[in-house]
């Protein structure tokens, strides 16, 4: 009764320019170890969900890399998505396939850019979860120590229990910078790892209860779903659905959430600084990717190019450096979170 639902239509767009709406970075080996990240998160499921349960949730214009990148898969598994809706509708969609495939499945459902190293660990936590959500009717998600009052994840306040899965106190998606910092202090805190199980039933439960208009619009396709005629009804309905995270449409209302601190390493490579994090740094502590640098009074930076491009550096600190075809980055790591709005003007302008 296992299965998964694998996200990967997001653009990842604080990691442009390399990320693109054209290829976006889950479709990238960002880490140069041979297998983009999609791949890795696949084969890291596959151990412990039959490789037949996955399903790949994106946007239709990914489809063909998608099936590129993942040739063990079938056509059926990649779940595609007319329009941006963000990853409440892509759930509650895919959710509702599933369980009209099986009444009994519970599901884990990832994001297909993060960076886990300790798949044992992985494997062993959801097992966990999954056993939990079989036998109750919860919404589990996996925390991680909090390091830094990070604006960009959920914070999820637990009840202090003798237990290894706590009860969700509250929920709070992406809290300002004073916010944070005070989840910080308190002490109960950790960040959502953004990995979700639940039964089917359990989730689609919570839509009803927290997203009426949105489950009755999904509702009116019980019929065609897992047809022929499910294409069509998603190509006409599917954009009817809001713009919403799971997060705040579900994760913030509901009271049967519940967490299980992660034992395992978590990198969500949201950002340049992220990738810069995970790497392995040279003695002017710069991180290079294809390129051979020249350095002198530069170090922190994050330097990316192709071909082994030559680069020289004097005096910059704490950079974001990225030659990409026609466009050339140079951006300061501290407001790496900006790249978002910067690309949105490039695109505005050129
Ligand atoms: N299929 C599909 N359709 N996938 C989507 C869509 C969509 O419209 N939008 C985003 N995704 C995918 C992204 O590709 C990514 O894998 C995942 O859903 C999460 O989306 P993000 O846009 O990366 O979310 P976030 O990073 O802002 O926040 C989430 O993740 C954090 C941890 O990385 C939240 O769950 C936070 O609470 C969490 O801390
Ligand atoms: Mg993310």
């Amino acid at each position: 009764n296992y299965y998964a639902v694998l996200m990967a239509g997001g653009i990842g767009s604080r990691f442009w320019p390399v990320s693109t709406t054209e290829f976006p970075k889950q479709f990238h080996d960002m880490l140069g170890t041979g297998e983009t990240l999609i791949q890795r998160t696949f084969s890291r499921l596959s151990k412990i969900v039959p490789s037949q349960n996955i399903f790949i949730l994106t946007n239709e214009r990914y489809n063909d890399l998608v099936l590129e990148q993942l040739p063990e898969i079938e056509q059926r598994q990649v779940v595609t998505e007319p329009a941006m809706r963000n990853t409440a509708p892509c759930i509650l969609y895919a959710s509702m396939k599933i369980q009209k495939e099986n009444p009994n499945a519970v599901m884990v459902v990832a994001p297909s850019d993060h960076w886990i190293e300790d798949e044992d660990a992985f494997v062993s936590n959801l097992k966990q979860c999954f056993d939990s959500c079989t036998k109750k009717d919860v919404l589990m998600t996996l925390g991680i120590q909090p390091t830094f009052p990070n604006t960009g994840y959920g914070y999820i306040q637990y009840k202090k229990e003798d237990k290894a899965i706590k009860k969700v106190a509250q929920f709070t998606e992406k809290p300002d910078y004073d916010t944070a910092k005070r989840f910080l202090e308190e002490g109960n805190y950790l960040w959502n790892a953004g990995i979700f199980i639940w039964s089917a039933t359990s989730i689609i439960n919570a839509f009803e209860k927290f997203q009426k208009q949105m489950t009755s619009l999904f509702e009116q396709g019980n019929d065609v779903y897992n047809t022929d005629q499910e294409n069509d009804f998603i190509c006409t309905h599917y954009p009817q659905a809001e713009n919403i995270s799971i997060d705040y449409a579900i994760l913030e209302k509901a009271e049967n959430v519940y967490v299980l601190p992660a034992t395992f390493d978590w990198n969500d490579l949201g950002t340049w600084g992220s990738l810069y994090d995970k790497l392995d740094k040279n003695d002017a502590k710069n991180a290079v990717v294809n390129a051979r640098v020249l350095s002198q009074e530069a170090s922190g930076n994050m330097i990316m190019a192709s071909n082994d491009k030559i680069v020289v550096v004097d005096g910059l600190e704490n950079y974001i450096i990225v030659d990409k075809d026609d466009v050339l980055l140079i951006y300061p790591k501290k407001k790496e979170q900006d790249i978002k709005q910067v690309l949105k003007k490039v695109k505005d302008t050129y």
